[in-house]
């Protein structure tokens, strides 16, 4: 059975939520969807198919006003905000061919310029070896010692978990001492003009 490229349909979503969460299930950051996720602009919704089953999938938003979803401010930018390929079927082109393919499509709604953030170290190099730039480092850190988080409680309610952006102008040595967080991610944005 051959590989196909074709867009998601509304009744993918049942296959289609079973192969993000194996994909999401060893990722280092995964989310866990139920559901697809819905987009309030013009999108780029792929899936990767052997016979009826899901083996991948791509996402791609494009952005209708300057600066609300992409880091740098400039015409024509859509955010990969998923790409994903179930590991049985990865290392033969798959994932490549989703991003060729959503590229294809975004620049019939105007995409000049693609980003995409990433924790994942095999994605960063499955990015840099597509062509993207990477433009941005900082980490992610996830919290979860009670007497470290007490000074973010307001009004009555406790915070027991704490999921936050540190960003490059911090010192994180200073920060890992400090919150001693459970779990530090180095995300990396990457850029590809298209
Ligand atoms: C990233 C991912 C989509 C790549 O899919 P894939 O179908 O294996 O990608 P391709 O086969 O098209 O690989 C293209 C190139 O990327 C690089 N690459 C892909 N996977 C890699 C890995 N695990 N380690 C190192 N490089 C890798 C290789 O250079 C590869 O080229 P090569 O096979 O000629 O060496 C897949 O590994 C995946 O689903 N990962 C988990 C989800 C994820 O991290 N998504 C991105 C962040 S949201």
């Amino acid at each position: 059975m051959s590989l196909k490229i074709r867009s998601y349909r509304k009744q993918d979503e049942k296959e289609w939520a079973k192969c993000h969460m194996l994909v999401d299930l060893e990722a280092t950051a995964g989310q866990l969807l139920k559901e697809k996720p819905e987009y309030d602009g013009k999108t780029v919704e792929l899936v990767a198919t052997i016979g009826d089953r899901i083996v991948g999938f791509l996402d791609i938003e494009i952005e209708y006003l300057e600066h609300t979803l992409c880091c740098k401010k400039t015409k024509g930018n859509g955010m990969l905000w998923d790409v994903g390929v179930l590991k049985e079927f990865r290392g033969r082109g798959i994932g490549s061919s989703l991003l060729k393919e959503g590229i294809r499509r975004g620049k019939k709604h105007g995409l000049q310029r693609l980003e995409a953030w990433t924790v994942e170290e095999e994605a960063k190099n499955f990015y840099e070896k597509f062509g993207f730039r990477r433009f941005y480092d900082y980490h992610h850190i996830r919290c979860e010692k009670r007497e470290k988080l007490k000074e973010f409680d307001r009004d009555g309610v406790h915070v027991i978990s704490l999921y936050a952006h540190v960003m490059p102008e911090a010192d994180l040595k200073e920060v890992i001492k400090k919150y001693e967080p459970k779990q530090v991610l180095k995300c990396s944005g990457f850029e590809i003009s298209v």
